[in-house]
C-alpha cells in the first residue's frame, strides 16, 4: 500500500469526522433565532477544504489526544475560519459575492447578518473549547491560544494592515508579516490545538510550531498565486480579485516564478521541521503537500 493511497485514506476519513463534529457543536438551525442560525450553518458548513481541522487531526496524532478534545479544538477553529471569510468578503473589507461556491453570507442573507455570523460564531468556538471534555488546563491553554491567533496580534490584526496596505507598495518583510498574521496565525494555531490536547513537550511544540509557521505562509503565498492564475469556477470564489482591488501580494510584489519557488521553499523547511517525529508525521507531512501542490 502507497503513502499517497494511506493518505487518501486519512483525508477522507477526517473530513467526514469534521463535517459530523461541526453537525454536532454547531446549533441547529431550528435554535432560535433561527434565521441567525441558519445563517451560521450557510457559513460554516458550505464546502471548503477544512483545511485546519486536518491539521488539529494530524497533529493530534503525535500524541495521545482525547476524541472530544480534537473533536472541539477542530470545529472551534473552523468557526473561527469561517466568520474571518464571512467578515473578508463584507463590502466593506474585499467586497466579495462568492465563497465556496455559493453567495457570500451578505449576499444570500444581509449585511447585518453577516456581521452577526461572524459575531456569534467567534464566540461559539470559545464556548465549543470550554465545554471540551478533557483536562482543564488543556481547555484553557487552547482558548488563550486560539485567542491569540484571532485577535488583533493575529488573524484580525494581519486583516487591518491588509485593508491599510490597498494601493501601497508593502515591503517584503512588511508583506511577510501580513500573511503571518492574517492567515498563518490560524494555521498554526490549528497545529498548535492539535499539540496541546496530544500532551506534546516543549520541544515537540517547537518543532511543529516551525513547521506551521513554513506553512502557514506557504499557504498564503498559494492563496496569491491561485488569485491570480486560477478561474472562479475553480476556487469557488472570485479570481483575480486581489489585483481589482489593488492588494500587495507575493504575486504583484516579487512576480509568479519567484512565489511559486517561495512556497515550494517553504514547504520543504516545514516537512524538515518534523524530522523527530518520524513516520508518526505522516499526515502533517502530506498535508503539507496538498497545501502547496493544490489547484495544481
Ligand atoms: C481562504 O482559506 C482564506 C485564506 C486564509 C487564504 P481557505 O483556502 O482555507 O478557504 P476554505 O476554508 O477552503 O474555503
Ligand atoms: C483572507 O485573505 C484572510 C482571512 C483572514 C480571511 P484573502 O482575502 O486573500 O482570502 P480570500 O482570497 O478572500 O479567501
Ligand atoms: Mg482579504
Ligand atoms: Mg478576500
Ligand atoms: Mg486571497
Amino acid at each position: 500500500m502507497t503513502s499517497a493511497f494511506q493518505f487518501q485514506e486519512w483525508l477522507s476519513a477526517h473530513s467526514t469526522r469534521t463535517e459530523s463534529a461541526l453537525e454536532s457543536l454547531l446549533d441547529s438551525d431550528q435554535t432560535t433565532p433561527k434565521r441567525l442560525h441558519e445563517a451560521m450553518r450557510y457559513a460554516a458548513q458550505g464546502g471548503g477544504k477544512r483545511i485546519r481541522p486536518l491539521l488539529v487531526y494530524a497533529a493530534g496524532s503525535l500524541g495521545d489526544a482525547k476524541v472530544e478534545a480534537l473533536d472541539a479544538a477542530a470545529v472551534a477553529i473552523e468557526c473561527i475560519h469561517a466568520y474571518s471569510l464571512v467578515h473578508d468578503d463584507l463590502p466593506c473589507m474585499d467586497d466579495d459575492d462568492l465563497r465556496r461556491g455559493r453567495p457570500t453570507v451578505h449576499k444570500a442573507y444581509d449585511e447585518a447578518t453577516a456581521l452577526l455570523v461572524g459575531d456569534a460564531l467567534q464566540t461559539r468556538a470559545f464556548e465549543i473549547l470550554a465545554n471540551a471534555q478533557c483536562e482543564v488546563d488543556v481547555r484553557l491553554f487552547m482558548m488563550s491560544s486560539l485567542a491569540a491567533a484571532s485577535g488583533s496580534r493575529g488573524m484580525a490584526g494581519g486583516q487591518a494592515i491588509d485593508l491599510d496596505s490597498v494601493g501601497k507598495k508593502l515591503d517584503l518583510a512588511g508583506l511577510k508579516q501580513m500573511h503571518a498574521m492574517k492567515t498563518g496565525a490560524l494555521l498554526s494555531c490549528a497545529v498548535q490545538l492539535g499539540g496541546i490536547a496530544a500532551h506534546l513537550n516543549p520541544t515537540q511544540m517547537t518543532c511543529l510550531k516551525n513547521y506551521s509557521q513554513a506553512l502557514g505562509l506557504a499557504f498564503q503565498i498559494v492563496d496569491d498565486v491561485l488569485d491570480a492564475t486560477a478561474d472562479s469556477q475553480t476556487l469557488g470564489k472570485t479570481a483575480g480579485k486581489d489585483a481589482a482591488n489593488d492588494k500587495p501580494t507575493y504575486v504583484t510584489l516579487m512576480g509568479l516564478d519567484y512565489a511559486q519557488k517561495q512556497a515550494k521553499q517553504l514547504q520543504a523547511e516545514a516537512i524538515a521541521s518534523l524530522e523527530i517525529f518520524g513516520s508518526k508525521a505522516q499526515a502533517l507531512q502530506d498535508l503539507a503537500l496538498l497545501v502547496v501542490s493544490r489547484g495544481k
